[in-house]
C-alpha cells in the first residue's frame, strides 16, 4: 500500500519524507489556501522534496479552462498528477490529459457509479472521500469495497486512493480491502506509530538497561 501525505505544508512534508515512508503528496485548493503561498511555487517545492506523484488541482469548472490549467500544472514538474473534480467537464478533461500521458487524479468521488466513470476516462487515481461520507452518517469504507470490487472485475488500472482519512482505523480498513493508496493528514501518519504498550515496554527495557551500566557504542566500536 502506498502512503501519500495530504497537505501543502512543505515543512511537514520534509519532516515526514525523512521517514522514507512517503510515496506521494495530495493537495487541494483548501490546502493551498491554508499554506498562504502561491500555488505554482508550493507545488514546485513539494515536487522537489518528494519524487512520487504530487496532486495539484485545477480550479476552473469548464472543460476548456480546466484543460489549460491542467496542462500548466503538469508543466511545473515531471511528477505532478493533475487533479480534477468528478464532474462531466472534469472527466472530459481527465480523458484528454490521460490520453496524452498525463496522470490524472479524479477527486470528490462519493459513489461507485462515479468511480466507474473515472476509470473509463482513464484516471490514474480515483479519490473516494471516506471521512466526509462518515460525517453524513454513511459508511465511507463501503464505497472503497465497492470500487475495489468493480475495478478488479474489469481489470481497470485506476488506483484506488482513499482520501478524507480521519484516523489510523481508516488506513487499516482500507488496507484490508486492498486499496492501492491512502492519503494521510500528517497527524494520522504520526498517530499510526503510537501504541501505549510500545511506550511502556520501551520504558521498562531502558530502565533495565541503565542498571547494567553498559553502553553498546564505545571507543572499541567507533571503528566499526
Ligand atoms: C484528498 O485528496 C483530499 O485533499 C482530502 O483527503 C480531503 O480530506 P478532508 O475531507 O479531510 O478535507
Amino acid at each position: 500500500m502506498k502512503f501519500f501525505i495530504d497537505t501543502a505544508d512543505v515543512a511537514e512534508i520534509r519532516d515526514l519524507a525523512s521517514t522514507g515512508l512517503v510515496d506521494g503528496v495530495t493537495t487541494n485548493p483548501s490546502l493551498i489556501a491554508k499554506s498562504g503561498r502561491p500555488m505554482a511555487e508550493v507545488i514546485a517545492e513539494i515536487c522537489s522534496v518528494v519524487p512520487g506523484p504530487v496532486s495539484a488541482e485545477v480550479t476552473a469548472t469548464d472543460h476548456a479552462t480546466m484543460l489549460r490549467e491542467g496542462r500548466y500544472l503538469a508543466s511545473i514538474a515531471g511528477n505532478v498528477a493533475v487533479k480534477v473534480p468528478l464532474t462531466v467537464d472534469g472527466l472530459k478533461t481527465c480523458k484528454v490529459l490521460a490520453d496524452a500521458g498525463t496522470p490524472v487524479n479524479v477527486t470528490l468521488c462519493f459513489s461507485p457509479a462515479q468511480a466507474l466513470l473515472a476509470a473509463k476516462a482513464g484516471a490514474a487515481y480515483i479519490s473516494p472521500f471516506v471521512g466526509r461520507l462518515d460525517d453524513i452518517g454513511a459508511v465511507g469504507m463501503d464505497l472503497i469495497a465497492d470500487i475495489v470490487e468493480i475495478y478488479a472485475a474489469y481489470d481497470y488500472k485506476t488506483a484506488v486512493l482513499v482520501a478524507s482519512v480521519r484516523g489510523p482505523l481508516h488506513v487499516v480498513e482500507a488496507a484490508k480491502l486492498g486499496a492501492d493508496v491512502v492519503t494521510l493528514p500528517p497527524s494520522v501518519l504520526r498517530q499510526m506509530y503510537k501504541h501505549p504498550l510500545t511506550d511502556k515496554g520501551l520504558e521498562a527495557f531502558l530502565a533495565d538497561w541503565a542498571k547494567t551500566g553498559q553502553s553498546i557504542l564505545g571507543p572499541e566500536t567507533d571503528a566499526a
